[in-house]
């Protein structure tokens, strides 16, 4: 018998013995990276102040540190540095999805990146995943589990705060995002409509009412994941979990303190997100 192969152990390949030409063959070509119009950018002046614009030709950026024509901004490569009509400059970068959740507009409070990366783990989303989203507010949990490959249907009860969430889902990533994206102006306390669901994520004020939805609409093994911003929720959401199929359960918050490092400055940072909100999970067994 052969023994197993450590999960990340790869046959090592010496590139030097791989003829040039043959390397050139496989190697794929540099793709374009550089700033076309149509899409949002972030500038980054010297105090590190971060601005969203939208790229367009013909026009201008204005700070009160002057204007940057965006022609000078298009057609160059990601940290390119730019000068305004005052002499101030701006580095330019594609915004990170983080970048883009804080500076995108809002209908509604977003979920903070910390506990966005947290509840793609716990919901383990997954590419091509059905995901039932509710309420989907201004759209930051939509993008994040859309750019994971999720296909997400959301229920949203606000018109307005639908329609925000898909523009700004459209603005961060495009058709590539939005053909795996509906929303439907509706109340998730209601109902779950959608069958043979992956996994249900919940972000409103009254998770335990969609317990028994879920129950009906997730596949055996299904994930159920709610952000609650108070403890209080949270319980609520695990005692109706208690009187249901879901097992597992488990409800965990992501504290995340920044360092500074600087010198012989090194120190955790004064200041941190103290709270945002509780994470809790569980699978569904089958009826
Ligand atoms: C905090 S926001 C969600 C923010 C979103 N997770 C994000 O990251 O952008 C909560 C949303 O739930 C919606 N909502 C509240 N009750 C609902 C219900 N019963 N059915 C559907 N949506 C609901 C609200 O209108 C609001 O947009």
């Amino acid at each position: 018998m052969t023994a197993a192969e450590p999960i990340g152990s790869e046959p090592a390949v010496d590139a030097a013995e791989i003829p040039v030409d043959e390397l050139a063959a496989v190697a794929p070509p540099a793709p374009d990276r550089t700033f076309r119009p149509g899409e949002e950018i972030l500038l980054i002046d010297r105090k590190k102040r971060r601005y969203l614009v939208a790229l367009e030709d013909g026009a201008e950026f204005h700070t009160h540190s002057g204007f940057v024509p965006h022609g000078d901004i298009i057609g160059k490569r990601e940290g390119a540095v730019v000068r305004s009509s005052r002499g101030a400059t701006f580095t330019t970068f594609r915004p990170t999805l983080s970048d883009f959740v804080f500076k995108m507009p809002r209908g509604a409070q977003v979920i903070y990146p910390k506990d966005l990366g947290a509840i793609l783990m716990l919901a383990d989303i997954f590419p091509g995943a059905r995901v039932l989203e509710s309420g989907v507010g201004s759209g930051a949990l939509s993008m994040t589990m859309l750019r994971a490959g999720a296909v997400v249907t959301g229920y949203e009860l606000r018109g307005d705060f639908a329609a925000r969430a898909q523009k700004n889902v459209a603005a961060f990533g495009g058709a590539e995002l939005t053909q795996r994206y509906t929303v439907e102006e509706r109340n998730c306390y209601e109902g779950i409509d959608e069958v043979n669901l992956d996994r249900v994520v919940l972000d409103l004020p009254e998770p335990w009412e969609v317990v028994e939805h879920a129950e009906e609409a997730l596949l055996p093994g299904g994930i159920i994941v709610a952000y609650t911003p108070t403890i209080i929720q949270a319980v609520q959401f695990r005692e109706r979990l208690v009187e249901s199929s879901f097992e597992l359960a488990e409800t965990i918050e992501v504290l995340h303190r920044g360092w500074n490092i600087d010198g012989t400055s090194v120190r955790p940072d004064h200041r941190m997100v103290a709270h945002t909100g509780f994470l809790s999970h569980a699978r569904l067994l089958p009826a």
